[in-house]
């Protein structure tokens, strides 16, 4: 069957009245920009018409995975999918709270209004993250609104277009997928059906990295590994004037919690290096500058772990609104420098002889990277 065929076949399907109703100007399979050979999964994929697209798309050397809570809509999309004679897809029964699949198994995740209807979007964005491969792309299609509903508005637009009832904000959306992990978001607003309610195409990156590797946001159960690899970095002389790690409290203290990760052996979970980022004053005017450090566990580096870690801190750093990130190198660590240059940090200038380090004066270059993104 031609693409413009399944969509003809699929959408009357969809339309069903098992199916429930597409959005105009919902498009997960553009939206998520699907390459050959790719491993894909659908979020409630109902009938199963971005299933039998994606399919097309990803050709016989890939995969799509369709997952819906429904047994009924799990069926239809088997029979349609029979019917147009597509073979590489899978088909699951469960719910997008709790993935039937092992972490690290596609590609893509797509879904269209699927996840307005879930009553733990958190759980959602998390599970869709955990089964991301590193690098792997979230493309989907959802309601959401502008703004803040009051109930009166909510209801309105749900009876005009249903799946307005669960709709985040955009900032809401766009908080849970920093939660979960995600970087590079972006939200657009597609079509405006009223009351502040929107079509929206919601975009994102589980962060890339090497292969075993993965870099998930830092938790409180990494303490130990965390000031473990920051004790060693210290150890080398080359890190930081400190001598001794701090304790967790004040290690957590003065960091923000929305941009803090860490990566790690994705089989053993061991934690193999750290970013974490202070704000650098209280005045509104900057309130988009940050202090940074990046460590990595000593007998891990030259592995692109420090790198990865932190092309994965700036872009989160840009989704949160921080316009200038800054650290202090000491000049002796030509490693660290050229790490930090090679991601588009500049030397500001020497601080010369800014402090005492075992007896030494030692002189600091301050660094800093301006964004061309947040902040213009
Ligand atoms: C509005 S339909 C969208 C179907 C499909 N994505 C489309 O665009 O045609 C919502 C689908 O999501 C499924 N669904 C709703 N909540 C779910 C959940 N928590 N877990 C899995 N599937 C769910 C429903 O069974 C239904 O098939």
């Amino acid at each position: 069957m031609a693409h413009d065929e399944i969509v003809d076949h699929c959408s009357a399907l969809a339309r069903s009245a098992l199916s429930g109703q597409r959005i105009a100007g919902c498009d997960p399979v553009a939206v998520a920009e699907l390459r050959a050979g790719e491993t894909v999964l659908d979020l409630g994929s109902g009938g199963g018409i971005d299933v039998l697209l994606s399919a097309r798309r990803v050709g016989p050397h890939g995969t799509v995975f369709a997952l819906d809570a429904s047994p009924a809509m799990v069926e239809l999309a088997q029979r349609n999918a029979e019917q147009a004679g597509v073979a590489n897809v899978r088909f699951l029964h469960g719910t997008i709270e709790a993935i039937p699949l092992p972490g690290h198994t596609v590609d893509v995740v797509i879904s269209n209004c699927v996840i307005n209807l879930s009553a733990d979007k958190a759980a959602v964005l998390g599970e869709a993250f955990r089964v991301l491969q590193p690098g792997g792309r979230f493309g989907v299609s959802d309601v959401l609104t502008a703004h803040a509903l009051d109930e009166q508005a909510r209801q309105r637009a749900e009876q005009r277009i249903g799946c307005a009832a669960g709709s985040l904000t955009v900032q809401e959306y766009r908080d849970l997928l920093a939660a979960a992990g995600f970087v590079a978001v972006t939200i657009t607003l597609t079509a405006d059906h009223g009351d502040g309610v929107h079509s929206a195409i919601v975009q994102a990156v589980k962060p890339a990295i090497g292969p075993g590797l993965e870099i998930r946001p830092m938790r409180e159960g990494d303490a130990a590994e965390v000031l473990g690899i920051y004790q060693a970095g210290l150890d080398t002389g080359q890190a930081s004037f400190e001598t001794t790690a701090p304790s967790w409290e004040g290690f957590s203290a003065s960091r923000l919690p929305h941009l803090r990760y860490v990566a790690t052996d994705s089989d053993s979970g061991e934690v193999l290096g750290w970013v974490a980022a202070s704000a650098v004053s209280s005045r509104p005017v900057y309130a988009g500058v940050v202090e940074h450090s990046v460590y990595v566990h000593p007998g891990c580096q030259a592995h692109g772990i420090g790198r990865a870690l932190l092309a994965a801190f700036i872009a989160a750093a840009e989704d949160a609104g921080v316009w200038t990130i800054q650290s202090g190198v000491f000049p002796e660590n030509a490693a660290s420098l050229s790490l930090h240059q090679a991601l588009g940090f500049r030397v500001v200038g020497t601080r010369e002889r800014i402090g005492c380090h075992h007896g030494l004066w030692r002189d600091v270059l301050l660094i800093e990277r301006r964004s061309a993104l947040s902040g213009t």
